[in-house]
Order: structure tokens, then C-alpha cells, then sequence
């Protein structure tokens, strides 16, 4: 390298969050899950992430040059990125040569609530990659590097293992499921029926407050949570269950499945030491809804959510007018675009 702070190399990715159908919830040593789980890669809740890689003379300063969140400087995500980088050179050590300017932006808004660190991790997992290989001289090819690159998303965040996988991630060993793995997620091993093609997630914001507890205090809530081996264990069960029903073509088994995990999700945190209680009266209001008009209306459609308050509505897209109608009658405030993301089920990253 001849001139000092010459930028060597810069890239774009663009990565995109998932909705877990099977939750990973609990882990143990460096960013392992305590059980498999599986989702729905999405499409239009993604983070664009560039980073800028120059030359770092001097160790001792940190690998985070700048790090602009929305176009400003973000100082709590610079240390969690930097803590992050700085605990995987052992497995990256061009970085030690290296710093990096990094901006990111969301295209949903930081306030909805949706979780950021899948698709945020999974976008700088993948710079990092590419950066590597081109800074070697090496060419980049995704499909060759993909386990790789879900590594390093997974030990950012777990969930982002599955970001880089489409249209659907499994993440964790499972006996039935062929090449799956702890430590990356693959992409649906089987043939998946066509009533699966072409779903969509309609994300209605309940709640934009940060969440009472983040992730990483959640899976720790596992650690000593009495009925954490049977949750392991219906875990994997549901893993093949809901594996059988998506190459069967089985919607019904498939709802179910996905509703029972989101509950037991929040079952485990209102029964765990302490207890958090992150469900709104407006989100059991709109399941409640939901199961009403689906008994009537006989379209599949399903809930799931995260380790928060908003509703993620599930459906095939040849059902979306349906969906559409009930909404228009029973949730109209969510329709304005600041209380809804509408998503869909997605092809996983691309370079910008
Ligand atoms: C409820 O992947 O955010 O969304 O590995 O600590 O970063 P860390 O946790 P994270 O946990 C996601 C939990 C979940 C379920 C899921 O996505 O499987």
C-alpha cells in the first residue's frame, strides 16, 4: 500500500430482514442456537450498507473509522459494530490492516419497531466477504461464499444467518434436514409446493417504543428457563412438521405451526425470571380479530410476531384482496403507510 489513507475498495449491499416462522429463541457459546429455526426471507424491509475500506497503520486505533446510521454519526452502533469486528478477527485478520467507513440505511423506518440486526448484520457480513476476496485479488461469487457469509451474519446477529438465504433460511442442525447447520442457515433443502410461492407479510406497527427487552437479554432468559428443554424439543418437532406441510402443500398445518410458535415465543418471556410481558392489548385486539373473520371467511391467513407488539399478517398473494376487505372494515388505522409495512416474501441480497 503506497499513500496512507487511500480508500482501497468500496461496496454496497443490500440485505433484507426475515420473519421467523420457527423462532430462534435461546443460544449458548459463541452464537450458537439452542434449536433450529426457520423463516421467510422478506423483500421491502431491507438495509443498504457501504463500506469504505483504507489502510489502518496504527493497531491500536479502532477498525470503525465513521459509522453513519440515516446520514448521521451513530455512536452506539460504532461500538457494536466495532466489538463485533474486533471478536471475529481471528477469523478475518485482513481487518487488522484495515479501517472502515460504513454507512447503512433502512428503508423502513427505525422507529417501526422491526427488528434492524438481520438485515443490518447480514449487509455488512456481506461487504465484509466480498472486501476479503477482493482485496486478495480473489473474484467474489455469493453462491460460492454463501455459508461463509451467513457465519459471519449469524455472529453478528443470529437471526441474520437467514437474511442471506432465499426465499426461505433454515438455520441449525436438524436430523431431517439435509446440509443444515449451527453455524450458518441454508435455503429450503426440498421441493416447495407451489401454494407457498408468492406470499406476503403485512407488518402492522402496534407500537413504535424500543422494546423492554432487546434479543440478546431474551436468549439469555433461556439460560435457566423451566421449561426450556421442552421448548428446544418443540422446536425441532415444529422445524419438521412445518417442513413436511411446505412441500406438502398443507396451509392449515403450516398456520398453526407459525401461530403456535409466536405465542410460545411470548408465553416463554411472561413466564421467564423476570418476566416481560411485550404483547399490547392492541395486538391480542387484532389476533382476536383475525381468528374471528378467518373462521368465517375461511382464508389463510396467519399471525406471527417477534419479541415485540407488532402483527406480521401471513398470506398467499391470490388473497390479498380478501385480506384487503377485512382490513378496510376491522383495522382501518392501519392502512395509512406509517402503521403498515407491506412486504412480501423475497430473493434475498443484492450488490448495489
Ligand atoms: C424473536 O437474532 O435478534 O426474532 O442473536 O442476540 O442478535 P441475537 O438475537 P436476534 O434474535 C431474534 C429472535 C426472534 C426470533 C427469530 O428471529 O428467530
Amino acid at each position: 500500500m503506497e499513500v496512507d489513507n487511500e480508500a482501497l475498495l468500496e461496496m454496497t449491499w443490500r440485505s433484507p430482514s426475515n420473519i421467523a416462522l420457527v423462532k430462534y429463541w435461546g443460544k449458548h457459546g459463541r452464537q450458537l442456537p439452542s434449536n433450529p429455526s426457520i423463516s421467510f426471507t422478506l423483500s421491502r424491509a431491507f438495509t443498504e450498507t457501504t463500506v469504505l475500506f483504507t489502510p489502518r497503520r496504527d493497531s491500536a486505533t479502532p477498525i470503525v473509522k465513521s459509522f453513519l446510521f440515516e446520514g448521521k454519526t451513530n455512536q452506539a452502533f460504532a461500538r457494536r459494530i466495532e466489538t463485533f469486528l474486533q471478536q471475529i478477527t481471528d477469523k478475518l485478520p485482513f481487518l487488522q490492516q484495515l479501517q472502515l467507513d460504513i454507512s447503512s440505511v433502512n428503508s423502513f423506518p427505525h422507529s417501526a419497531g422491526i427488528a434492524s440486526s438481520a438485515s443490518a448484520m447480514s449487509a455488512l457480513a456481506l461487504c465484509l466477504v466480498e472486501g476479503r476476496q477482493r482485496l486478495k485479488g480473489d473474484s467474489f461469487d455469493l453462491e460460492d461464499t454463501i455459508n461463509e457469509v451467513s457465519e459471519f451474519a449469524r455472529l453478528g446477529s443470529g437471526s441474520a444467518s437467514r437474511s442471506v438465504v432465499a426465499p426461505i433460511g433454515i438455520w441449525g442442525a436438524h436430523p431431517d434436514i439435509p446440509g443444515s447447520s449451527d453455524r450458518y442457515a441454508i435455503s429450503f433443502p426440498f421441493e416447495l409446493h407451489s401454494s407457498f410461492d408468492n406470499w406476503k407479510d403485512s407488518i402492522l406497527l402496534v407500537s413504535d417504543e424500543v422494546k423492554a427487552v432487546s434479543s440478546s437479554a431474551g436468549h439469555q432468559l433461556m439460560k435457566n428457563h423451566p421449561f426450556a428443554r421442552t421448548r428446544f424439543k418443540q422446536a425441532r418437532a415444529n422445524i419438521r412438521r412445518i417442513t413436511v406441510a411446505m412441500q406438502q402443500g398443507d396451509i392449515g398445518a403450516f398456520g398453526t405451526i407459525v401461530e403456535e410458535e409466536a405465542l410460545t415465543l411470548h408465553g416463554l418471556m411472561m413466564n421467564s425470571r423476570p418476566s416481560f410481558m411485550l404483547l399490547l392489548p392492541e395486538t391480542v385486539r387484532i389476533i382476536q380479530s383475525l381468528r374471528r373473520w378467518r373462521r368465517q371467511a375461511d382464508v389463510p391467513v396467519y399471525f406471527t410476531l417477534d419479541a415485540g407488539p407488532n402483527v406480521h399478517l401471513l398470506y398467499p398473494s391470490t388473497h390479498a384482496d380478501r385480506v384487503l376487505q377485512w382490513m378496510e372494515k376491522e383495522l382501518p388505522e392501519y392502512l395509512q403507510s406509517d402503521k403498515i409495512v407491506r412486504d412480501e416474501v423475497g430473493m434475498g441480497p443484492v450488490k448495489v
